[in-house]
């Protein structure tokens, strides 16, 4: 046997990860740009301050004053409203999900997706012992829901994971697609991740409105996007109050700690000011998106904070001239695309420049 004694189905493989290289411009991993300001900071510090004098003892189990903060941010973006029992949270969207396998999936189950969909998805899977299927999406990286509800309806999974909007690609999935789904899935549930849902394009609606519809619907968020907050790790979702009680099963106790739910509390005191920016990004997206265009590259149509565009023969080759010129970026998605985070102007200078340079010496 080798050394260490690994998981059979785990010998080989490499840890998921963007490279995390020390480069002037990084628009590789879908970051906010834009930190937060000396308020915000000053409140998140006192806030650490004061459970840091808590700190011998556990957490609130059940983080209710958290779960209460989040039920009225998510209550905005749907008329039906959004209570605090039907919200869960764990450190990061990922972790959520990777709950809801646990929970909900497992040996014998299936989790399904279309591809290009988000690369931890298979990997949840794998790590639950939860069989894997990967559909696909159209040319212009759209669902044809025929052809998603037939193979929903062949496997019967136990979890669909749908991103909306899309990651590698920036697809926003529309509501009839979704509830579509929902019903084709029957007691499978249908999760729509919205880790991207606060850079939607004005009128594109959010699948929280669908709650009240679909007991299987779940719909995830994350703090690391618009909420400018990746590094404090905080996920969440709204869903049936019973599925969120099914994750306090798999849950470790106490697993958001003191100083996570004061520094998410906190955030979401200075929500307008975090999430300020996000109509900058959404027109600089909207600059990028027509400027790739202009130049005459493919570029698949964006409601998030990123954007896919190609098709190069040697993606890598473009990759690696845009790293030596300080800009990272990253290579995801299908042959010959390439996907650029959205940053501030100057960043986003840099990538044009990079870019023109790379393809012109190349040509
Ligand atoms: C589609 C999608 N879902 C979920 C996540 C996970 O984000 P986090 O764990 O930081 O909440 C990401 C991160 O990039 C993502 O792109």
């Amino acid at each position: 046997m080798t050394w260490p004694p690994l998981r059979d189905e785990l010998r080989g493989l490499a840890p998921y990860g963007a490279p995390q290289l020390d480069v002037p411009v990084q628009l590789n991993v879908n970051e906010n740009p834009y930190g937060p300001s000396p308020e915000c900071v000053a409140d998140i510090a006192a806030s650490v301050a004061e459970a840091a004098s808590t700190l011998n003892r556990y957490p609130d189990r059940e983080f209710s004053e958290l779960r209460t903060a989040l039920a009225a941010y998510l209550s905005k973006d749907t008329p039906h409203g959004i209570a605090p029992e039907q919200v869960w949270a764990a450190n990061g969207s990922n972790e959520v999900m990777l709950q809801l396998l646990q929970a909900y999936a497992g040996p014998g189950r299936t989790a399904l997706s279309f591809a290009p969909t988000y690369s931890m998805y298979p990997e949840y899977a794998r790590d639950t012992n939860t069989s894997w299927v990967a559909g696909r999406r159209e040319d212009d990286f759209s669902l044809d829901l025929d052809h998603a509800r037939a193979l929903v309806e062949e496997h019967r999974p136990a979890v669909v994971l749908l991103p909306s909007p899309n990651n590698p690609t920036g697809t926003a999935l529309p509501h009839d697609a979704i509830a579509g789904l929902c019903e084709a899935a029957g007691e499978g549930l249908v999760v729509v991740d919205e880790a991207y849902g606060e850079f939607r394009r004005e009128g594109v609606p959010s699948a929280l409105e669908l709650l009240p519809d679909h007991r299987n619907l779940v719909v995830t968020r994350t703090m690391s996007k618009a909420f400018a907050l990746a590094g404090a790790r905080l996920g969440y979702l709204a869903a049936d109050p019973a599925l969120c009680d099914g994750i306090r099963v798999v849950r470790l106790p106490y697993h958001l700690s003191a100083v996570t739910q004061a520094v998410a509390l906190a955030a979401l005191r200075h929500e307008k000011e975090l999430l300020g920016r996000v109509d900058d990004l959404r027109a600089e997206r909207d600059a990028t998106y027509a400027w790739l265009i202009e130049q005459g590259h493919r570029v698949a149509e964006s409601d998030a904070n990123f954007v896919l565009f190609g098709v190069f023969r040697d993606r890598h080759a473009v990759w690696q001239g845009l790293l030596d010129r300080g800009v990272i970026v990253r290579e995801v998605g299908p042959e010959g695309w390439l996907r650029v985070s959205i940053g501030t102007p100057e960043e986003m200078k840099s990538f044009k420049l990079g870019l023109s340079q790379v393809l012109e010496e190349a040509s």
